[in-house]
């Protein structure tokens, strides 16, 4: 468990100032030139060796992803993107960064930025965050203001510049090249890879994207040193992260923990426990609505991290837990789910196109028992169809958690059947 010492945000909740004297009482823009002056490979390597992974959702080693920039400039600048698209269900972190703790994530941007040669920072924030757009807003504005950004930042030496750009309110803006796309003016949807971003990204110039967790946890990486944050957590699942849990807990909430922290002492210890007892346990999706369901016997032992959680047939996606006790219709649950995946598919790929609204119709007979137990295996068929055939992961994302119902839940949905064609006819099929 976290103790406060290791703790990186110290006002998540906002219960402090939040301006940039409050950010800087708590060590935020502290020696930040004296980083800077440690120069690009000092910065990457450390971050290498922290083990810092992408808080985004894939897990990818952030320091392995800046080194994929081009060392030298071949004349096209270079830019950095934060993810604060924030669309993942259940997810709920981001935004208290953005909130409470700014100056982490506009810090953090400034030294990334730097270390990919980076001159410029575009934080495409989403749609529905005004508030939040503004918070990062007057951030920004306070560390022009106060020379920590623009011309000579912090007097690095180093010129960077920072917008704010609000997206629509589209789910698949949150994937990376969507998110491009968008911040280009154009429609937001995802294109193939390659190329990457690091080749060929925003107006066609070597990107980085990262989450805004990523990048707000760097300034405090570097002044700590990589060794410490990889002291945290197992190996290869290293750090403190932020997890956002709701549903049947007593007290749902935000927090930062240790990785690799049992999922039953996180909800007990934070979240005041399962409504009705552990024993009223019925399931939990761990990672945010992507990720395959877990069932009470796996969540009695299983760590929440990276590596623990894909071991469970699940992931750490998000970090966003979402509880279920045993009030929970788990199959109608799924199935909004599923609704909300068919909504947010861009339509460009045909198995996704199709199979969202395929697997979403389906879901929706099998929330009442309107189907017949064959369609089950059928069900499960159409999601192998969709998974690892689309552009982007969200064609994945939609046929997870069916996949997870099926895999735990099965005879939930037999028993739905069965109840309905006993309802219909007087006797089971
Ligand atoms: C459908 C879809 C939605 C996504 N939404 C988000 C999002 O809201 N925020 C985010 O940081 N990453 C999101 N991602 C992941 C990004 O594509 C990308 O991997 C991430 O921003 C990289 O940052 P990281 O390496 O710091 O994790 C999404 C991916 C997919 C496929
Ligand atoms: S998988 Fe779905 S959301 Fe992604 S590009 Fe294809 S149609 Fe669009």
């Amino acid at each position: 468990m976290l103790s406060d010492k290791d703790r990186i945000f110290t006002n998540i909740y906002g219960l402090h100032d939040t301006s940039v004297k409050g950010a800087q009482s708590r060590g935020d823009w502290d020696g930040t030139a004296k980083i800077i002056a440690k120069g690009r490979d000092w910065i990457i390597d450390e971050v290498k060796s922290s083990g810092l992974r992408g808080r985004g959702g894939a897990g990818f080693s952030t320091g392995m992803k800046w080194s994929f920039m081009p060392k030298e400039s071949d004349g096209r600048p270079h830019y950095l993107v934060v993810n604060a698209d924030e669309g993942e269900p259940g997810t709920c972190k981001d935004r208290e960064i953005l909130r409470a703790e700014p100056h982490k994530l506009v810090e953090g941007a400034l030294i990334a930025s730097f270390a990919i040669g980076a001159k410029a920072c575009y934080v495409y924030v989403r749609g529905e965050f005004h508030r939040e757009a503004e918070a990062l807003q007057r951030a920004i504005d306070e560390a022009y203001d106060a020379g920590l950004i623009g011309k000579n930042a912090c007097k690095s030496g180093w010129d960077f510049d920072m917008y704010v750009h609000l997206g629509a309110g589209a789910y698949i803006c949150g994937e990376e090249s969507a998110l491009i796309e968008s911040l280009e003016g154009k429609k937001g949807q995802p294109r193939l890879k390659p190329p990457f971003p690091a080749n060929c990204g925003l107006y066609g110039c070597p990107t980085t994207v990262n989450n805004v967790e990523s990048i707000a946890v760097v300034p405090e990486i570097l002044r700590r040193g990589g060794a410490w944050f990889a002291g945290l957590g197992r190996e290869k699942n290293t750090g403190t992260k932020l997890f956002c849990i709701s549903g049947h807990v007593n007290n749902p909430c935000t927090v930062e923990e240790e990785m690799g922290i049992p999922l039953k002492t996180l909800l007990e210890k934070h979240c005041g426990g399962v409504r009705g007892g552990w024993d009223n346990l019925l399931a939990v999706i761990p990672g945010g609505s992507s990720v395959p369901v877990l069932t009470k016997e796996i969540c009695d032992t299983v760590l929440m991290d990276f590596d623990s959680l894909r071991e469970v047939r699940s992931g750490l996606g998000t970090a966003a837990v979402m509880v279920m006790d045993k009030s929970t219709d788990i199959v109608r649950a799924i199935s909004r789910l599923s609704a909300f995946y068919k909504h947010e598919s861009c339509g460009q790929c045909t198995p996704c196109r199709e199979g969202t609204g395929w697997m979403a119709r389906m879901m929706a007979r099998m929330a009442e028992g309107n189907a017949s137990i064959e369609e089950i295996d059928l069900l499960e068929e159409v999601t192998r169809q969709v998974e690892g055939h689309t552009i982007c992961a969200l064609g994945d994302a939609a046929a997870w958690p069916i996949q997870g119902l099926i895999r735990h839940f099965r005879p939930e949905i037999e028993k739905k059947i069965v109840a309905s064609q006993v309802k219909k006819t007087g006797q089971a099929a």
